[in-house]
């Protein structure tokens, strides 16, 4: 159904057996002297494995002393580097896929302290992100960062890498360079767009010089949407048509087409507001101006909108994320498995992890989905030593049904009891917020999943410790998950007009034209107010944090924000809820210690949620009953995704 993607397609002199790309990925899974790890081989030879006809690897440092831009980043300026890369060729190759390497240098956006104090960059320009001091380049420096990448190109060419791919996009310093936002030099490598591009040219000039055809990718910010954020300057599209004929005729032998920089990171790495194929124009318009094949991402999640892709003329189509999420999409698609694709849901929980990925924590860039992803060499293979052994698994949520899975995969037998209609648990909330649709993909997956390995599930059923013991369970898990929290301490919270998110967002309570009150800005409340406010309420927001959204990742709070705050919404942090009485909210102002009040029809109540208690006799007669998710502490989906996965491993 989907053939047009399992096609051939050269890239220069060498041949991809498909048009899926995985593209680059920083990951932190480095060795700390930039040397490809065992987590690498094993992360990267996983995709290849699953379907990806090229894979390239997170962008590798052509600098390690002045352009990595973590302690764990690859490298590629010292030959000791070369074996690392040739067996990370060897294991991609094995399964019949091309390994491309990214070379780069951060400029501005690098992190100064690692890298000498000061970062270069064309114009000496912050980043108005992470705010780094930088300095203008010299003609010097210039020249010897455009020997580093070519250096960096000779090594691959020597480790039996199939290419390079040029970073120029998001913001690093090739993408200051050709940005009118980063790049205000008035000599030959700023102002008019050949100016611009001229580094880029003698890279690779250089480049043909010391490999000859070596294959050459340029990956570039087609649009950095500045405007969106209110800012002038910096890549638009037609420029990046002009540029992209530039590199034609400089001989590269594809592009691959990506968008924004670190200010702009919503439209780089999108949150969940951004549809699958919102920004397909920019690879498109760029296919139809040049002669050499095109890649491109633009959230491709579906068969149908990687199809849709290439018959708006890109020649591959790209997702990071998306193969993060389901190394095995290819696969799955081409042998009409398309139902057990399990989808990223842009929750940004990998770059969330990537950017808090240091030495003390033992962080690395993770995937809220799949749990195997940057941990291949840790989990795989599974073992299948279940031998139909039963695992009793009380509650559906994603805590329950991950166990479920991986431990069916395993050969034993999972019974599911959960108590509601549904399986989904508080997923089935977690999708009803504008935008969130993408989490009912994540109960479609486990649907299909429950259908492959033909799940038991006894849906509208209470479990007690007789029920259980009728099993004969091997194992009994605990995922009943959590509920909402009414703190006692605040009077006035047992009134009927006091609900919580699961009674708006289960439609128990439905609203329109009322004044709402929502207390607690985390990611439930935030998004209970945005749903509320979709439903014509008129939404007031308070927080007792410094500031509304605490512990969210900035990305999502843009995100969220983004909607919320033009319908009206008003916010009030660092203010405390004292009590509620006639409709009559009392808060503590934590700034000025003033009382503030205010009358609303409804107040919701968001201020978290405390695990369920499994009744006595369960407990009682199933001591060595494992708890996960929600059901041991409350948290988000990976959490309650990774206590699953880990417990099915377990068993
Ligand atoms: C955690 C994370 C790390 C990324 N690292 C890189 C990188 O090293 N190099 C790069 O060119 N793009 C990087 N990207 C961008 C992706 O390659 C891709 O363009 C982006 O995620 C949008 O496409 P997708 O939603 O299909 O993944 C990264 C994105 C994420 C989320």
């Amino acid at each position: 159904m989907y053939e047009q993607l399992f096609t051939e397609h050269k890239i220069g002199k060498v041949t991809s057996p498909n048009r899926l790309v995985f593209e680059p990925m920083g990951n932190y899974y480095a060795e700390l002297d930039g040397s490809v790890s065992e987590r690498d081989i094993a992360f990267y030879a996983e995709r290849a494995k699953g379907g990806c006809g090229i894979v390239m690897t997170e962008v590798a440092s052509v600098n390690s002393k002045t352009g990595r831009g973590n302690l764990r980043n690859l490298c590629t300026d010292d030959d000791k580097f070369i074996p690392g890369y040739q067996k990370m060729a060897d294991s991609v190759h094995k399964y019949g896929s091309l390994l491309f390497v990214e070379l780069y240098h951060p400029g501005c956006q690098g992190i100064a302290p690692i890298n000498g104090g000061s970062m270069a960059s064309p114009s000496g320009q912050e980043s108005d992100l992470i705010h780094m001091p930088s300095h203008e380049m010299t003609k010097e420096e210039i020249n010897s960062t455009v020997n580093d990448f070519v250096e960096g190109a000779v090594r691959m060419q020597k480790a039996g890498v199939d290419g390079v791919v040029l970073h120029a996009a998001h913001g690093y310093l090739l993408c200051e360079f050709i940005s009118t936002y980063t790049n205000h030099r008035t000599d030959e490598y700023g102002g008019s767009i050949e100016n611009r591009v001229r580094i880029i040219k003698e890279i690779v000039e250089g480049i043909r010089e010391k490999c000859g055809d070596y294959p050459i990718i340029i990956r570039f910010s087609a649009d950095e949407y500045m405007r969106e954020i209110g800012k002038e300057g910096g890549m638009v599209l037609d420029d990046a048509v002009q540029m992209a004929k530039l590199f034609e005729s400089y001989g590269v032998d594809a592009l691959d087409v990506s968008a924004g920089n670190y200010e702009t990171m919503n439209w780089a790495w999108e949150p969940t507001g951004f549809d699958e194929g919102w920004k397909m124009v920019n690879g498109a318009t760029i296919a139809k101006e040049v002669n050499i094949p095109v890649i491109a991402c633009s959230v491709i999640r579906t068969p149908q909108g990687a199809v849709d892709f290439l018959n708006k003329g890109v020649a591959f189509v790209g997702s990071a994320r998306q193969f993060f999420a389901d190394p095995y999409w290819g696969e799955k698609v081409k042998n009409g498995r398309e139902k057990e694709i399990r989808k990223c849901i842009s929750c940004l929980n990998c770059m969330e992890s990537l950017m808090a990925a240091d030495e003390d924590n033992g962080m690395r860039c993770q995937c809220t989905v799949n749990v195997e992803g940057g941990e291949e060499c840790t989990y795989l293979p599974l073992k299948n030593n279940g031998d139909g052994r039963k695992v009793v698994i009380l509650g559906a949520g994603p805590a329950g049904l991950e166990a479920a899975r991986v431990a069916a995969e395993r050969g034993f037998k999972p019974v599911i009891i959960e108590k509601t209609s549904e399986i989904g648990g508080q997923l089935n909330l977690a999708n009803k917020p504008p935008k969130k649709d993408k989490i009912t993909w994540l109960i479609d997956y486990y649907q299909a999943m429950i259908d492959k390995y033909d799940i038991e599930v006894r849906l509208n059923t209470e479990a007690t410790a007789e029920l259980i013991k009728s099993e004969a369970p091997y194992k009994v898990i605990n995922a009943i998950g959590s509920s909402p929290v009414l703190p006692k301490a605040i009077p006035g919270l047992d009134q009927d007009y006091i609900i919580t998110p699961p009674d708006v967002l289960f439609g128990k309570t439905q609203l329109t034209g009322k004044k709402v009150c929502v207390v607690g800005s985390g990611m439930t409340g935030i998004e209970t107010a945005e749903f509320l406010q979709e439903m014509g309420n008129e939404i007031e927001l308070y927080e007792m944090a410094d500031d509304i959204g605490p512990g969210l990742f900035f990305q999502n709070l843009i995100d969220v924000m983004g909607r919320l705050a033009p319908g009206g919404c008003k916010f009030f942090a660092k203010h405390q809820l004292m009590s509620v009485s006639e409709h009559e909210a009392v808060f503590k102002n934590l700034e000025s210690k003033e009382e503030v009040k205010a009358v609303y029809d409804n107040i919701v109540i968001s201020l978290g949620t405390r695990s369920n208690t499994i009744t006595d006799d369960i407990a009682k007669a199933f001591p060595d009953m494992i708890s996960i998710g929600d059901a041991l502490k409350s948290g988000r989906i990976r959490h309650a995704i990774e206590g699953g996965y880990k417990a099915a491993v377990e068993l």
